[in-house]
């Protein structure tokens, strides 16, 4: 289990934050810049940066590619906010 936005997610430790947030029914976790628009997973494999998430505070990780481990923290991020 992880928490998302303080809300727990399964997690068996080998998918990745994107694929557990798709597994329990989260589609979106950002906004876009310009119009607010609902972003989350779009390409699926580190390009496009859609995805983008924070883990245990580190801002702007891609969803995509960090695998969910069992009591990370993982938050909704505001548009722009650079990694650290
Ligand atoms: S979905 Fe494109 S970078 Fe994660």
């Amino acid at each position: 289990m992880f928490t998302f936005d303080g809300r727990p997610v399964p997690t068996d430790g080998e998918r990745s934050i994107a694929a557990a947030l798709l597994a329990a029914g989260v589609r979106s976790w950002r906004r876009s810049r310009v119009d607010g628009r609902p972003r989350g997973v779009f390409c699926g494999i580190g390009v496009c940066f859609d995805c983008l998430v924070r883990v245990n505070g580190v801002p702007a990780q891609r969803a995509c590619l960090v695998v969910a481990r069992p009591g990370d923290v993982v938050d909704s991020q505001d548009e722009g906010e650079e990694p650290e």
